[in-house]
């Protein structure tokens, strides 16, 4: 069995070749800052050649992973394999929309199966292991790495940890695909102020019932790895927190992966303050249960002699080794090195026709209709005026974690809107520089070539490269260039619709008030163009729903839709004399722009009958919950039904809303379709300060609704 061949390796190993498998080196493209020390290209190669070097990060192509493979097998004493691992975020090749704007499809198939496209093409050129999917939850738009994540909502996040993590993996016996990373271990989304690599300081009932969820259901789900956070939890910084790796990870959750750091984690804890030198950065990573180091080199410097001193006990080390192993083995590694590297399987592979379909309606499924007043635009169009840089720019469509999505395979929107169009004059005015600044004199072209155009098409947002690590802003404004762009477009009184493109939700106050159509395209990868001319042709009838809030302003951020109540609760627009000593802003308003979960068609549904099976329940029941939604348009489309429960009295106490479930369903013009959700009692429990499970008697509201704004309410009680 596997566990006899991992011991029988590991009792031919010597201390130095144990702690080289815990070692995980860069060789391509920096996704982090070069570390002190940092030993070079050649440099690793020596110590490959020496046995100590398990992995390998940002090596990517069946070419170079099989010559470095070849020197793993071939050069060094035991002829361990090397994992590859690469960021494999939402596409190797293929590029699919971001994280954030596929959640926003509410769609678990599909995401499943784009993660497993993905791990198709990466596995194609030599990788084993992706560090994805990100399952931090997060309210924070300043921060840049909302992209990678599915939202504020923890129920949600976690059903798309489930779907990713399969996805990606299969059952690994395969060669098609990869061991997934569950990251950030653990509240890495609750970063104050949105400010990249920064503090979190958060309860542990909050940890709990907010940021646990999505990791424990990947863990549930299998993921083979996971990797530490930036972050510092209880004062403790993740890499060295043996509460979440030992006591939670581990134990309470029995996972049998291994952990990785991020990059230098393991350092850095000396810069937190927590670790005197690299030595003791070494011990308490290992100590607190963390298993490999991602380029700190502290283990490599410092774990042969704390071991051999006895400061780590050996034992230790053979169970973070163990771990890795299992892993090479449970992959095939053993029995066949090179089963990933296969130059014409890659070939046939990458950009493979059917990969690039599924990438046209994964961006048309996850693009959000804020408003709308003249979508969908008639096929017989003559003549159309586009604008803006991010309108025609090939390297905007993807973002910073683009895999290796190259910007000559995407279409942009110009491209798409041409296709789409091809007997209609389509002139574009480029009139923003790609930082959004105006460029003078667009006004006039704009003016002559409006005259002219049935319709305008504006995009305002930021360019691609602004999504992603190390990418947090202070500024949540569309550029003011572009502001200007759309002020010129509207002077000419052409019917117009404003696309935005960004990898967060932007603050859109000004825009919405001015302008009557908005698409929010989020980055839509390889297929960003076509997927928004489907959208704009009515080709495909819009269906996604925002799981982040659309701040009305700065000053609100994070808004979320799961709050607290607060003892001096305050809907806005109550006024008065007691409404005044209430928990509000004096300046502007509680609610957010776009509430979780909104997102327009071009159909409209109405929601009516909503009734439960029982009005009461005991702990072991099940109540089934029944709402009628009629599609009362002419058209046919998909409406995302959502269930949300409120529990209004409890200890601790609970949010105002949260989801519960939900049904992506197609309601065909005119039709009423009656929609069912099982909602068991289990589903009304929460989790304590230790993640234990509390389930607690009283009064419920059940709501079923369009968004966690526009809802049906039922009353039920927990006996
Ligand atoms: O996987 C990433 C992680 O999410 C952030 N820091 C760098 C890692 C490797 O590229």
């Amino acid at each position: 069995s596997v566990n006899l061949r991992v011991k029988d390796l590991l009792s031919r190993m010597t201390v130095e070749e144990k702690v080289g498998q815990l070692n995980q080196v860069n060789g391509g493209v920096l996704t982090g800052p070069t570390v002190a020390n940092d030993p070079g290209a050649a440099g690793k190669m020596n110590l490959l050649r020496q046995g100590k070097v398990g992995s390998f990060l940002n090596v990517v192509g069946t070419e170079q992973t099989l010559a470095v493979q070849k020197e793993a097998i071939n050069n060094t004493r035991l002829g361990i394999p090397l994992l590859f691992a690469f960021d494999v975020i939402h596409g190797y090749k293929t590029v699919f929309p971001i994280p954030l704007a596929e959640a926003c499809s509410w769609d678990l198939a599909g995401a499943q199966n784009t993660a497993a496209i993905a791990a198709k093409e990466a596995s194609s050129a030599g990788l084993h292991w992706t560090f994805a999917p990100m399952m931090d939850v997060s309210r924070e738009p300043r921060w840049g790495r909302v992209m990678e994540g599915s939202g504020e909502d923890p129920y949600l996040q976690a059903r798309f940890a489930e779907a990713r993590v399969t996805g990606f993996q299969g059952d690994l016996s395969d060669n098609e695909h990869v061991m997934a990373c569950v990251k950030h271990f653990a509240a890495y989304g609750a970063v104050e102020a949105g400010k990249e690599y920064n503090t979190v300081d958060l309860s542990r009932y909050a940890l709990w019932n907010y940021y646990m969820p999505s990791y424990k259901a990947a863990v549930k789900a299998g993921a083979a790895t996971v990797m530490n956070s930036f972050n510092i939890l209880d004062g403790v910084p993740a890499s060295g927190n043996g509460y979440l790796v030992n006591d939670v990870l581990k134990k309470k959750w029995g996972f049998d992966g291994f952990v990785v750091s991020d990059w230098a984690s393991f350092g850095e804890m000396i810069a937190h303050g927590y670790s005197a030198n690299e030595t003791e950065a070494a011990k308490q990573a290992i100590m607190a249960g963390s298993d490999m180091d991602m380029e700190s080199q502290v283990f490599n410097k410092t774990l042969v002699n704390t071991v051999n001193e006895g400061d780590v006990p050996l034992a230790r080390l053979d169970e973070a080794v163990e771990r890795i192993l299992r892993m090479k083995f449970k992959l095939g590694l053993f029995d066949d090195p090179y089963k990933y590297h296969d130059a014409e399987r890659e070939k046939r592979t990458l950009l493979a026709p059917e990969h690039i379909k599924v990438a046209r309606d994964a961006a048309s499924s996850s693009m959000v209709l804020l408003k709308n007043e003249i979508l969908p635009l008639k096929k017989e169009l003559k003549n159309i005026l586009v604008l803006g840089h991010l309108s025609e720019s090939q390297d905007d469509v993807l973002d910073f974690w683009k895999g290796q999505g190259d910007h000559k395979n995407t279409v942009t929107i110009l491209e798409g809107i041409k296709a789409k169009y091809p007997n209609a004059k389509v002139s574009f005015v480029k009139t923003c520089t790609r930082d959004g600044e105006f460029i003078k004199g667009s006004e006039k072209e704009i003016k002559s070539l409006a005259k002219k155009a049935d319709v305008i098409i504006a995009t305002i947002g930021l360019y691609g490269d602004l999504a992603g690590e190390a990418r947090a802003l202070g500024n949540l404004n569309p550029p003011a260039g572009q502001m200007e762009m759309l002020a010129a477009a509207k002077a000419t009184k052409t019917p117009m619709v404003v696309l935005v493109q960004a990898g967060r939700p932007l603050i859109l106050t000004d825009v919405v008030k001015e302008y009557g159509t908005i698409l929010y395209t989020w980055i839509g990868g390889s297929q960003h163009g076509n997927g928004v001319a489907d959208i704009l042709a009515g080709d495909v009838n819009p269906s996604a729903k925002t799981v982040m809030s659309f701040p009305a302003s700065l000053g609100q951020v994070p808004v979320y839709y799961n709050h607290y109540n607060s003892g001096r609760p305050h809907s806005d627009g109550q006024e008065g004399p007691d409404h005044f000593w209430v928990s509000r802003y004096r300046d502007i308003p509680n609610e957010p722009l776009f509430p979780f979960g909104y997102g327009l068609s071009y159909s409209t549904f109405v929601y009516s009958d909503l009734k439960l099976s029982k009005t009461e329940i005991n702990k072991n029941e099940t109540v089934t919950v029944e709402v009628k939604v009629t599609n009362t348009s002419k058209i046919d489309g998909i409406e995302i039904v959502q269930l949300y429960i409120r529990d209004l009295v409890a200890q601790p106490i609970r949010p105002v809303k949260e989801l519960k479930d939900f049904k992506r369903i197609m309601i065909k013009a005119g039709e009423t379709a009656v929609v069912n959700f099982e909602l068991p009692a289990v589903k009304l429990g929460f989790y304590d300060e230790n993640g234990d499970d509390l389930l607690q008697k009283g009064a419920f509201k059940v709501f079923v609704g369009t968004n966690s704004k526009e809802v049906l309410s039922a009353d039920l009680e927990l006996k």
